[in-house]
Order: structure tokens, then C-alpha cells, then sequence
């Protein structure tokens, strides 16, 4: 696994610093800690829940930000919630280089995880690398993430060496939906074994924490016990050690179907449907503006 200090919460106190386990809290300059890599190691040796959610643009990375939300994903879910395509496999890096860099600008304590379209780094480790590079310096986020287990092993093994946080992603992986045969669970019966094998394929290569996408609650407990290097659950049950959700999902903007593993905390559609109807009926029957509204 990746070199992570893993005593960064003693560290940071014996520095003068108010200290969350990992990441909260603020400097000595009063504002708030960033997440840092090894926060995410805190937390698993501690038993503290990581949480993630997605993010596209600056005002979501804001609030997401400030509710002490600890890291977020500039997914290329962005093609489906934001492009308007229907998978994710359209989405370019010239595609997600804008929507990232207004995420990461936008925050002051989240981690922020710049995610890689498909096309961007299965020809090996180089064209990987050139990819999170260009993440990097182009956009200010934080780590990259890809998909695959052993298949990706070669490329996180050398953004990792470059010195660029990698998290990993096995499991369901929508940019190969069509080679595994629709939308399917992953990590059923005999397919545990190969789950076992790519959580330890991307942890051996250095990756910092793992995203383990629509596989059963109890093969996700298995790879967090093996494990040493966080899971993070979408749609993995609750043995893992934080949960990321695609915000447009839980907060009722998805348009169609919601996966089973998402509970809605908002109906953001039906209060922004409201408010635009309000609104039009004031304009058309001339409530609005009136003179407090002018100049
Ligand atoms: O793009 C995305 O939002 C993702 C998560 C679903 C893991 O990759």
C-alpha cells in the first residue's frame, strides 16, 4: 500500500492545531484544516465515517464544503447530470477540466477528487499519467480517480509515483458497462474472488482509498477487513468505511429511475418547479417586480 502517516491527528495537535481525527477542526490561522490524504487513514484506523458526495460546479462545492462534507467527486456522472448525455462514456477530460476546477476553487476544506473519463488512460500507464497530470495542474484538484482493479493496476501504480493521490474504483464500473453485461451487481458468489482481487491489486499499487460501486453489503464488509486503505460504499452497504452518493440522486433533481441504495433527502426538483411557477404567475399577473425591486 501507499506510504500514508497515519498519525496525523497526534501530529497536528502537538502543532497547536484544534484537531478533528481527520480534517476537521481549523489551523492555527483560525480557518478550516484541508482534508489531506491521510486523513482518510485516520479515519479507518479510527472508526469514523468518511463521507462524499459528487459536485460539478462552484455553488454545490460551496454548500457541500461548508455541511463539513469531506471530500468531493467531480464525477463524469457529470454526463448524464450536467452534459446531457445518457452513460458516461461521451464525457473528455476537456469536458470535466472546467467543472473541476470550479469545484476545487470553490472549497476550503473538502478534498477534492478529479475524476478520469473513459478513453483517458486505458491505453497504459503514460497516457494515465499525461491525464492526471493535466487534472492537476489545470484544475487544482487534489487526487484522480479511475476504474478497474488489476486491469488499472500498471496506471494508478504510476500516477501514484508521480506523487499524485490515486482513488480507485471496483466493483460496478459504469464506463464498462457494456463488457460486464448491463448494470449489474459485482462481487456475487464466485465474484468475490475477483473483488478480493482487485481491492488488493489497487491498495498493492499505491491507491489511498477505493470506491466499491453496487456490490453486496457483505462482500463490501470482506474488502474492508482485508483492506488497509479506506472503502468507500456507493451502493455497498454500510460496512465500509465512508459512503459517497451522486448528489442529483438524494437530492431529487435525478431525472428517472433512482438506484435502490439512494435515500432522498431533498426534493430540490419539486421546490425549484414551485418557485419557477411562482414565479412566472407573478411576472405574467405584474406582482413582480414592483417598486421595491427597482431602481
Ligand atoms: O462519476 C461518478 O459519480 C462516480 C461515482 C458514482 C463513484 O464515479
Amino acid at each position: 500500500m501507499s506510504e500514508q502517516p497515519v498519525n496525523a491527528a497526534a501530529s497536528d495537535a502537538e502543532a497547536g492545531v484544534v484537531v478533528n481525527p481527520y480534517g476537521g477542526g481549523s489551523t492555527s490561522a483560525g480557518g478550516p484544516k484541508r482534508v489531506r490524504t491521510r486523513h482518510f487513514q485516520n479515519a479507518k484506523r479510527e472508526g469514523i465515517k468518511i463521507t462524499g458526495l459528487t459536485s460539478y460546479d462552484q455553488l454545490t462545492a460551496r454548500i457541500f464544503d461548508e455541511a463539513g462534507i469531506d471530500f468531493l467527486l467531480v464525477g463524469d456522472s457529470a454526463g448524464n447530470n450536467v452534459l446531457g448525455y445518457e452513460t458516461t462514456l461521451p464525457v473528455t477530460v476537456d469536458d470535466l477540466i472546467p467543472l473541476t476546477r470550479a469545484v476545487a476553487g470553490a472549497v476550503k476544506r473538502a478534498f477534492v477528487v478529479a475524476d478520469m473519463p473513459f478513453g483517458s488512460y486505458e491505453n497504459g500507464p503514460e497516457q494515465a499519467l499525461e491525464t492526471a497530470v493535466r487534472f492537476m495542474k489545470e484544475t487544482g484538484a487534489h487526487a484522480v480517480k479511475l476504474e478497474g482493479g488489476e486491469r488499472s493496476q500498471k496506471q494508478i501504480r504510476r500516477i501514484v509515483a508521480a506523487g499524485i493521490p490515486v482513488m480507485a474504483h471496483i466493483g460496478y464500473t459504469p464506463q464498462s458497462e457494456h463488457g460486464l453485461g448491463g448494470h449489474i451487481i459485482q462481487g456475487r458468489g464466485e465474484g468475490i474472488k475477483q473483488l478480493l482481487a482487485d481491492a488488493e491489486a489497487v491498495q498493492e499499487a499505491g491507491a489511498f482509498a477505493v470506491v466499491l460501486e453496487m456490490v453486496p453489503a457483505d462482500a463490501a464488509r470482506q474488502v474492508t477487513e482485508r483492506l488497509e486503505i479506506p472503502t468507500i460504499s456507493v451502493g455497498a452497504g454500510p460496512h465500509t468505511d465512508g459512503q459517497l452518493l451522486v448528489w442529483t440522486d438524494w437530492a431529487g433533481l435525478t431525472i428517472g429511475r433512482i438506484p435502490k441504495f439512494v435515500k432522498q433527502y431533498a426534493n430540490l426538483a419539486g421546490i425549484l418547479s414551485d418557485a419557477a411557477a411562482a414565479w412566472r404567475q407573478d411576472v405574467t399577473n405584474g406582482a413582480y417586480p414592483t417598486e421595491e425591486h427597482s431602481y
